[in-house]
Parts: C-alpha cells; structure tokens; sequence
C-alpha cells in the first residue's frame, strides 16, 4: 500500500479491490472508534452503488464486526435512488444486504431515504429535518457527521451531485432532490455540498481502471470543477482510498 499526502487529501492506493476493502474497512472501524471515545457515538453516511459492498460484507463479518461500537453507530445514506428499499437499485438494499441486516445495529439507529416516496421535495426536506434532529443541530446550523463514504463516478459524479446539476450550487439546505436524466434512475437524493464539507471525515473508495481517468482529474486539477473535487472538509478530514487501477494515471509518488 501507499500512502501520501498533499494540500487537502490524503491517498492510500491499495493493491486490488479486496485489499481496497479491507483498508476502507480498517480506517471505518478507527473512526468510528475515535468518534465513540470523543463523543459516545458514530454516526455515518453510506455511499452507494457497488464499490463499497465489499468494504461493508468486510465490517460484517469477524475480526471487524465484533470491534465496531455498533450499539452507537447512527446511520444515514449519502445518496439514494427514487425506488423502494427492496428495489435491486436501492442503495439502502444494497447496505442492508451486506452490511445492515448482518450486524447488531438497531432498526431505529437506521435512516434510510425513502426514495420510493410520491413528493421527492417533501422527502428531501423531511430527510434533512430527520439529519438536524438526530444530530441534534439547531436551526440554520449544519449538522456534522463523524464519517462520510462516498464513491466516484466516470463522470465525475459523487454521491448524486452530476456534472451540471444546479443542486451544486447548493448552499443551505443538506438535502436535495434532484433529477440526473444521466442517471439510470433519474430521480434522486443526495446529500449536499453544506452537509458533505461540514463532516469530520469524508472518504472515498474507487476502484478499476475505468476510473483512472476521471480520478485523475478530480484528484489532479481542483479546477476541474467536477462534483468529486469540490467536497473538502472544511473542518475535516479528506482520503481517497483507490486501488492501483484505479491510480494508474496519478503522478507516480515517493511513498511516505
Ligand atoms: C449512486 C452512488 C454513486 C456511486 C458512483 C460510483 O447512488 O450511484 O451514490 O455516487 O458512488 O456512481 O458507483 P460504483 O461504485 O458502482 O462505481
């Protein structure tokens, strides 16, 4: 593995995608950790599509599973699909089938978007107040999550935040709802840049060669303006955890 720094990220390219999960899934159990011992709690944001199954079927089974605080771990999604959680392209059916339903999280603890609702807006909105209450922020401020797992898409995309959207102009509200004509599923949710950015540590999982060149741009050029470059912790922490395919066209670096 390598690791290395620069000005707002920290990098660890793993050999494969099974070494991509079990590093994702090292650095979930540390943070989750520290922010139990700071604050007697762990509350996270999910990301969705398949990158991060492995990184979570790995949190589910020994030796990870019995050393996550699971009894203070708070989940949320940092995205979702406008479908039912049973639907094949749920984000939420996704976590609960390899994560959520095998570990002793309790149901309450579990805030799923409900993308299959009938007024998007109003299920954008309401998932925004459930994010303020539970992390227990008063009006107006932005509720800080102690993790937030995110992938990459070959465009550029993060979360649902698509190249041209208007949703990344965002500035105050945490939740949106958004249509990606791109998208397989158009109808979306997503967190924001306001919720994104105010996280204490935001990390990302990419892997495959098909991703090599648009890391390289999100990585490489801060100007490229796609959505992936403009979420930086401003308070927080920012790792890009990237097999080596998915690495393949980053400038070649001393390991540390
Ligand atoms: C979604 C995700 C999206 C995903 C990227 C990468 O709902 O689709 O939130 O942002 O992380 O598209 O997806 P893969 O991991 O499947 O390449």
């Amino acid at each position: 593995m390598i690791s290395f720094m620069d000005a707002t990220a920290e990098l660890r390219i793993a050999e494969d995608p099974s070494a991509l999960a079990e590093i994702a899934a090292q650095e979930v159990l540390a943070v989750a950790r520290a922010a139990v011992a700071a604050h007697g709690r762990f509350t996270v944001a999910l990301a969705g599509g398949s990158t991060p199954r492995a990184t979570y079927t790995r949190l589910a089974q020994p030796p990870l599973a019995a050393q996550m605080p699971w009894d203070r771990t708070v989940v949320f999604f940092g995205d979702e699909r406008g479908v039912p959680p049973d639907h094949a392209d749920s984000n939420y059916g996704m976590a609960r089938a390899a994560l959520l339903s095998r570990v002793p999280i309790p149901l309450e603890r579990i805030f799923r978007i409900p993308g299959e609702g009938a007024d998007p807006e109003a299920v954008a909105a309401e998932y925004a107040r459930t994010l303020g209450e539970v992390l227990g922020v008063r009006r107006g401020e932005v509720p800080r999550l102690d993790l937030v797992l995110l992938g990459l898409g070959v465009d550029g995309h993060t979360a649902s935040l698509f190249p041209g959207s208007p949703v990344l102009k965002e500035t105050f509200r945490t939740v949106a709802a958004v249509h990606a004509a791109a998208a397989t599923i158009p109808q979306r949710f997503t967190l924001t840049y306001p919720i994104l950015n105010a996280a204490a540590c935001v990390i990302y999982l990419v892997s495959g060669a098909e991703k090599a060149k648009v890391v390289k741009a999100a990585l490489g050029d801060r100007s490229s303006g796609l959505p992936a470059a403009m979420v930086r912790p401003t308070a927080g922490r920012l790792l890009w955890i990237l097999d080596r395919a998915a690495a393949a066209l980053l400038p070649s670096r001393r390991t540390s």
